[in-house]
């Protein structure tokens, strides 16, 4: 029995870094190498893919802290149609000033003209150009950190939402500063679909060119050993064979790992027993995917037209109940028989799919879902079923 109630060390929240970070160890040991290896290094620009859930907001920020264990400094860009703006006026100035130092404030000196307020000018002695480019602010940056040999990390996350214009300005200044040997690494994440749209533009060529990271499931082996040492961390135990099971229900799929832990967890807390049970496990297994269905699918299906939803039904009808690990792939074929048309009518829509994510292309003529437990989602909500 356990003695004092403990915390739940499960985090199934996105962008909220887990308590034991599981499977990225040589990514993150690449990356390393990559900030201390200069500016050759192919692994200075990357370029993050993997579905929601997958972890990408979580390695950025594990790149963020390696980044200033080597003493580089980041800057976040966010992707909106001020990324550059943002950088140039609030990030790199803050950095800057971060670096001189709590005591060497910015020199302000105030003109009091009589009959109207006082105009206090910020006087900024290392600000040449008038206006400051990003290239200039970052090279400024650069520089100064140049003498501590470390550099500038540049963390872009959700990439697919950002202003074509905006990101060729970012990448042409970095491009700029990785010319000139300066230390400047970018790194940006986002979703595959939404990338590979982003990529088609001109003038993404240098992000095109990025070391591409596919984020994948992490292995089971690896998964084991998550259950097992977060468990121990929160101070309770998980049994062997329930990690196994659990590692199996979240098939190696990052948030999963954390909602099934979680569950798992909660349902020892009501138990009232400090080991994790194999038929806890198994007990939270149908609310796992409950959850992943209100948490993940049902709001990557809310603006899914009713065409596209038959095809998403009729391939959970066609796929067999089998390993969620490998969704079992349906025939394009099949899917048009069940629907009673031919198969060139699907195109269209079998192509909205892909934009959004929702489906993959195993191979030639046959689709499966992009994501774990959406035929279960789909199959327990025959409600939103169009037809
Ligand atoms: N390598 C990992 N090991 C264990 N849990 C992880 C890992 N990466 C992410 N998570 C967990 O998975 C969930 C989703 O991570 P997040 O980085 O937000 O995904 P994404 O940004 O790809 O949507 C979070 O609960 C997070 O704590
Ligand atoms: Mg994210």
């Amino acid at each position: 029995m356990a003695t004092q109630p403990a915390r739940n060390p499960f985090r199934p929240t996105f962008g909220v870094s887990p308590t034991i970070l599981a499977g990225r160890d040589s990514l993150l040991h690449s990356f390393r190498l990559g900030l201390a290896e200069g500016p050759g290094s192919p692994f200075r620009a990357l370029l993050i893919s993997g579905s929601r859930g997958m972890g990408k907001t979580v390695l950025l920020n594990e790149f963020e802290d390696a980044a200033a264990g080597q003493g580089w400094i980041t800057l976040r860009a966010y992707p909106d149609d001020s990324m550059v703006r943002t950088l140039v006026d609030s990030a790199i100035p803050e950095a800057l000033q971060s670096l001189d130092g709590p005591q060497s404030k910015r020199m302000l000196s105030s003109v009091a003209i009589p009959g109207i307020a006082t105009v206090t000018a910020i006087a900024d002695p290392s600000k040449k150009d008038p206006i400051p480019t990003l290239v200039s602010r970052l090279r400024e940056l650069a520089t100064k950190l140049r003498n501590n040999g470390t550099g500038i990390l540049i963390t872009l996350d959700e990439l697919q939402s950002a202003d074509v214009s905006q990101l060729h300005i970012l990448a042409t200044a970095v491009q700029d500063l990785l010319r000139d040997d300066f230390d400047i690494a970018l790194v940006a994440a986002g979703l595959p679909e939404g990338i590979d749209r982003l990529l088609q533009h001109e003038g993404t060529t240098f992000i095109r060119r990025a070391e591409r990271i596919t984020l994948t499931p992490v292995s089971i082996t690896d998964s084991v050993q998550m259950f097992t040492d977060t468990t121990a961390e929160g101070g309770k135990q998980m049994d062997p064979e329930a990690a196994k099971i659990a590692a199996h229900i979240s098939v190696g799929y990052p948030y999963l790992m954390q909602l099934t832990g979680s569950l798992a967890w909660a349902q020892s807390a009501l138990d009232n027993t400090d080991t994790i049970t194999t038929t806890q496990v198994n007990h939270v297994r149908d609310e796992v995917i409950r959850r992943m269905g209100m948490q993940v699918h049902e709001p990557s299906l809310h603006q899914v037209p009713d065409g596209e939803l038959t095809i998403l039904y009729a391939m959970a009808q066609l796929s067999e109940q089998g390993s969620a690990m490998q969704d079992p792939m349906v025939s394009t074929g099949d899917i048009a028989q069940l629907m009673n048309v031919k198969p060139n009518a699907l195109s269209m829509q079998r192509k909205q799919l892909l934009t959004r994510g929702l489906v993959e292309v195993p191979k030639y003529g046959y689709l499966s879902f992009t994501l774990p437990y959406m035929r279960e989602h789909l199959l327990n909500n025959p409600q939103h079923r169009p037809i």
